[in-house]
């Protein structure tokens, strides 16, 4: 992973060794590094530099404030779907005017906020959140600007929990009904159509799909504007791969060349949404062990970070690497399942993993954590959030500091 490699048999992240952090700020902990973050954005703005863009971090994949101000420092937009981001996305300073709002249920105050902040648009998901969007706009003597989200009906071939583009997924308008939903909603007074928006799945390892899905909607935009509807912003969702074990996943580059190809001649402003391809693997977070335990059947190394830390592995079975932070050269490897303290069976990091022998206290890193980590964290089993760390060379901030037990019942009476 760029940016957390080996430099003198200890783990670092940039000039930073892990085990610094680790020390002074214990365990579990999650690091990032802000060289990967800048250098993800950077890949996909330089692909679209010579067409009008924008990058709309999706803000569900690690809405940690300085993780979005430092990417909203290079240029970079949000991707909101909830009041709660885009609360957040104001906070840390993203220009109101390259905010997206998304999601099948947006509620009648969170349209307000959005309204009232004065985003770049809202993706709308059906006919009846237009009707609503239509009436809370007109209450406030204003234009909500919409692109409506189709769906391409394709499948993009990964896994069930995050495929979105099909036609049975909640997600989007299908296609059949886009051309009518349209021009319904170009006759609504507090509704001003901007855009087309589409997003297939996440985790897309294969730029097939995505093509696809492209073709169907350029199509569409022609179509819509041969109507006379003044379509200008072509927003193609979020959803490219990383790289957790060995899967051969397209860079950004090359996915925004693909972008590019298929939508380039509209002269539209192309918008995408990336979240995990920006910060999946500018993240890991750092456990500790606790310790060996052996039964007749089984090795388990039980350690301090759990399913309510990364529910990632127990979820949807999710793959991430486990390095110990003091390089293993010559140490036997051992099938082992990684486990965390949480009254579940299904509270492990991995599962039947060839891992080094580790010792008790030793330091681990789970790898490719930073997207859809912490921001999936719980509190179960009364369980104090971890912190997050921003790695920036040899220096790192407590970007938000470890929950304490009085932070658990803030807010409850008894
Ligand atoms: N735009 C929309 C409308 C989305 O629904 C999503 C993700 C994105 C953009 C960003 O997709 P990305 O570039 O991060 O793939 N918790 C799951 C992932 C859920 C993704 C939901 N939507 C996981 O841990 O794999």
């Amino acid at each position: 992973m760029p940016h957390f490699e080996y430099r003198n048999g200890e783990l670092h992240c940039e000039s930073t060794p892990l085990r610094t952090v680790a020390d002074a700020v214990g365990t579990p902990t999650y690091v990032y590094s802000r060289a990967a973050l800048v250098e993800n954005y950077r890949a996909y703005d330089a692909a679209l530099r010579s067409h009008p863009h924008l990058i709309a971090y999706a803000m569900k994949a690690n809405a940690n404030l300085a993780v979005v101000a430092t990417l909203a420092r290079e240029g970079a937009g949000a991707e909101v779907f909830s009041g709660g981001e885009l609360f957040r996305a104001l906070k840390a300073g993203v220009q109101p005017k390259k905010i997206i709002y998304a999601g099948p249920g947006k509620t009648r105050e969170e349209m307000r906020d959005a309204l009232k902040a004065d985003i770049l648009m809202f993706n709308v998901e059906s006919p009846a959140e237009l009707a609503l969007l239509d009436r809370v706009a007109q209450e406030l003597g204003a234009r909500a600007p919409v692109a409506l989200r189709v769906n391409p009906d394709v499948d993009p071939q990964t896994h069930p929990y995050i495929s979105t583009g099909l036609r049975s997924s909640k997600f989007g308008i299908p296609m059949a009904q886009a051309v009518e939903e349209y021009r319904k909603a170009a006759r609504l007074p507090g509704i001003e159509v901007v855009g087309v928006h589409m997003h297939i799945g996440s985790q897309l390892t294969k730029v097939a799909p995505i093509a696809d899905a492209l073709a169907r909607v350029v199509n569409l935009v022609e179509t819509l504007r041969s109507q006379g509807l003044p379509i200008r912003y072509l927003d193609v969702g979020g959803g490219l791969g990383i790289r957790y074990r060995d899967e051969d996943v397209p860079t950004p580059g090359q996915y925004a060349e693909v972008v590019v190809s298929a939508a380039g001649r509209l002269g539209l402003t192309l918008i995408l949404e990336p979240g995990r391809s920006i910060v999946g693997n500018a993240g890991i977070l750092l456990t500790r062990v606790l310790y060996n335990k052996e039964t007749p059947d089984k090795r388990f190394v039980v350690v301090d970070a759990a399913m309510n830390d990364l529910i990632r592995p127990s979820l949807y079975d999710a793959y991430h690497e486990i390095l110990p932070l003091r390089e293993a050269p010559g140490r036997p490897a051992r099938t082992v399942d990684v486990v965390g303290p949480v009254c579940e069976s299904g509270d492990f990091l991995a599962k039947d993993r060839a891992l080094p022998q580790v010792e008790e206290g030793e330091l681990l890193a789970v790898m490719s954590a930073g997207a859809y980590g912490f921001v999936m964290a719980s509190n179960y089993n009364a369980r104090p959030r971890a912190p997050e760390v921003l790695v920036d060379g040899s220096r790192y901030a407590i970007v938000r500091r470890r929950e304490s037990y009085e932070d658990l019942i803030a807010g409850e009476s008894a």
